[in-house]
């Protein structure tokens, strides 16, 4: 681990799991019984806006009954004390990230506590309920949608995370099913490069074969003594 220095970490919903948020793909997961395309696409908005607005709207709302755990306060601690570059790339929509203390970060498929208007492209904080069909604060349309990078839209920060994932020594994918791309090649992307891979997970990831190493277990106990070893080798180093 010393000639680690480029760090990027991919958290799916897996890391906030242990926070009492649902992931997508598990046992009474968020998509359990509902097809993903009736939900998260751009044509489930323009077919059954008042559907996809208020199940936005509940998560929205569950945010404020949960907290960060020991993974995100562990990465979050990485990030104020790692000398070299860091970049969390976070699947999730979640603030527990940021509300643990990550600075070195960014959402690439949206945020919940952000608005984005249909009219003029505005993203704005937002942290209400959208079924009242707020009006957006830049052009006053009441067009607003949730921030939230649905299936077949571009993730946000691609070519963001693309430099940081052609400068990595490391890679580590915490808490991701490996169902969705462009998030699924980033391990592949990061091994082309030349980075060490390791990936973190309750169970094996669709992409685990890509991975040079996968550890299992929660992320609340594999993120916090990962994020020591990794302090202990920068100090020895
Ligand atoms: N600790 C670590 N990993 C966990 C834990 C835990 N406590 N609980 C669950 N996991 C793992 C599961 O084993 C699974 O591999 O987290 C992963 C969750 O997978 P998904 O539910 O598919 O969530 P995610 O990979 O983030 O989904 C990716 O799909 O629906 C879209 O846009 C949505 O960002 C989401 C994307």
């Amino acid at each position: 681990m010393a000639d680690i220095e480029n760090i990027v970490v991919l958290t799916g919903a897996g890391i906030s799991a242990e926070s009492g948020l649902a992931t997508f793909r598990g046992p009474d997961g968020l998509w359990e019984g509902r097809r993903v395309d009736e939900i998260c696409t751009p044509e489930a908005l323009a077919t059954d806006r008042a559907l996809v607005l208020d199940f936005y709207d509940q998560r929205r709302r569950a945010l404020g009954g949960v907290g960060p755990n020991a993974a995100h306060r562990a990465l979050a601690f990485l990030d104020q004390h790692w000398p070299g570059e860091l970049l969390i790339v976070t699947q999730n929509v979640d603030d527990l990230h940021e509300r643990a203390g990550a600075k070195r970060m960014l959402h690439m498929h949206g945020e919940l506590l952000s608005a984005l208007c249909g009219a003029c492209g505005e993203r704005s904080r937002f942290d209400g309920d959208m079924i009242d069909g707020p009006r957006c604060a830049a052009c006053g349309r009441n067009e607003l949608r949730p921030d939230i990078v649905f299936f077949g839209e571009m993730p946000y920060e691609m070519e963001r995370i693309e430099h940081a994932l052609m400068e990595a020594n490391l890679l580590v994918s915490i808490g991701t099913s490996g169902a969705v791309y462009p998030a699924a090649g980033f391990v592949q992307m990061a091994r082309h490069a030349g980075a060490d891979t390791l990936e973190l997970n309750l169970d094996p990831s669709a992409g685990s074969v890509y991975f040079h190493e996968t550890r299992l277990g929660p992320a609340s106990v594999l993120v916090p003594a990962w994020v020591e070893d990794m302090l202990a080798s920068a100090v020895s180093a």
